[in-house]
């Protein structure tokens, strides 16, 4: 059952906490870091803070991958982008992070294609939809922005190993602190709670990052999951009118997707990172996750409960 009463408490939350972040620490970085001759996978590129990623990493001139699902909305943001950099080497490919096969296509076009991939931003998400579930039968949330990136992560961690130096970067959220897993109903078979499930599944975001990164020690391929802080973007389009409305009002508040977008070109392009792989950043510095998500208990178990899931082993 949606709440609209729970939702509004949440957003009421979270925006109470950007105009503290606001007035407080808006950290304001930036780099002449150049990115020629590295290839970056974005996906969800075509807009919002993928777009603006996709956009700031074509203009220090990497080739950019916009892996999308929208072909047709990711060619206007390929024009858009081409035309504000000038950068000819950005191209678009076919995925659906709600189906395991279209996941399987995309990374063996990748690995056919792409003779190295130095950066990977698993940046797509949904938040708050109606109940669904993906092609396999994840709940939608869990299955895109978690079990898709995971399996993504995994058919191209060969090439990304063979491009080291690398860097994973996850977008998560400062959500991951709103609940804990629910491992005996990971899929919310039993009862949907659309902003639980979501926190859920950036709280696997920020699990899978910390064992990521400890499973790629020494291997030069560093993990970072961030908050890209509250943003305009399309994420809000499953929110009751009530609740854009509200994002509109606190608009000052709330960050441009431009600036939505730092804390993600930090983490993939700062030079010194990584001494800190596994971390968490927000504002383009590392923060404290909740402590739900530095368990590494829970982090085992969210993993193997993954693989399973996926009928995938990591070596
Ligand atoms: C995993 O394997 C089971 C049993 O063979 C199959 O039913 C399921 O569709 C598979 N799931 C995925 C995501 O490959």
């Amino acid at each position: 059952e949606f709440s609209l009463l729970s939702s509004f408490y949440y957003v009421f939350l979270l925006l109470l906490l950007c105009v503290f972040f606001r007035s407080v620490c808006c950290n304001h970085w930036s780099s002449e870091e150049r990115l020629d001759g590295k290839t970056v996978i974005i996906t969800g590129a075509n807009t919002g803070i993928g777009k603006e990623t996709a956009r700031d990493l074509a203009r220090r001139g990497a080739r950019i991958v916009m892996a999308c699902r929208d072909l047709e909305r990711a060619e206007e943001a390929q024009a858009d982008i081409l035309e504000d950099t000038g950068n000819e080497n950005v191209v678009i490919r076919k995925l659906d992070l709600s189906d395991t096969q279209s996941i399987r296509a995309f990374a063996e076009l990748i690995n056919k294609e792409e003779k190295q991939v130095n950066i990977l931003i698993n940046n797509a998400g949904v938040m708050m939809c109606p109940y669904s579930k993906t092609a396999d039968g994840f709940e939608m949330q869990l299955g895109v922005n978690h079990l898709g990136h995971f399996l993504l992560t995994y058919l191209l961690l060969d090439l990304i190993k063979h491009s080291s130096p690398a860097r994973i970067v996850v977008v998560a959220s400062v959500a991951h602190t709103w609940t804990g897993m629910r491992l005996n109903d990971i899929n919310s078979d039993r009862n949907y709670d659309p902003i639980k499930a979501y926190g859920q599944s950036k709280l696997a975001n920020v699990l899978f990052a910390r064992s990521l990164a400890r499973l790629l020690q020494g291997t030069g391929v560093s993990v970072f999951s961030l908050h890209p802080g509250v943003v305009q973007s399309d994420l809000w389009r499953h929110q009751h009118q009530c609740i854009q409305m509200a994002v509109k009002i606190f608009r000052i508040f709330t960050k441009t997707t431009v600036e939505g977008a730092q804390t993600t070109i930090y983490c993939a392009v700062e030079p010194g990172l990584e001494s800190q792989t596994g971390g968490y950043f927000s504002d383009c510095a590392q923060a404290s996750c909740s402590r739900t998500a530095s368990n590494d208990d829970l982090a085992q178990k969210v993993w193997e409960l993954s693989c399973s899931m996926l009928n995938i082993t990591w070596q």
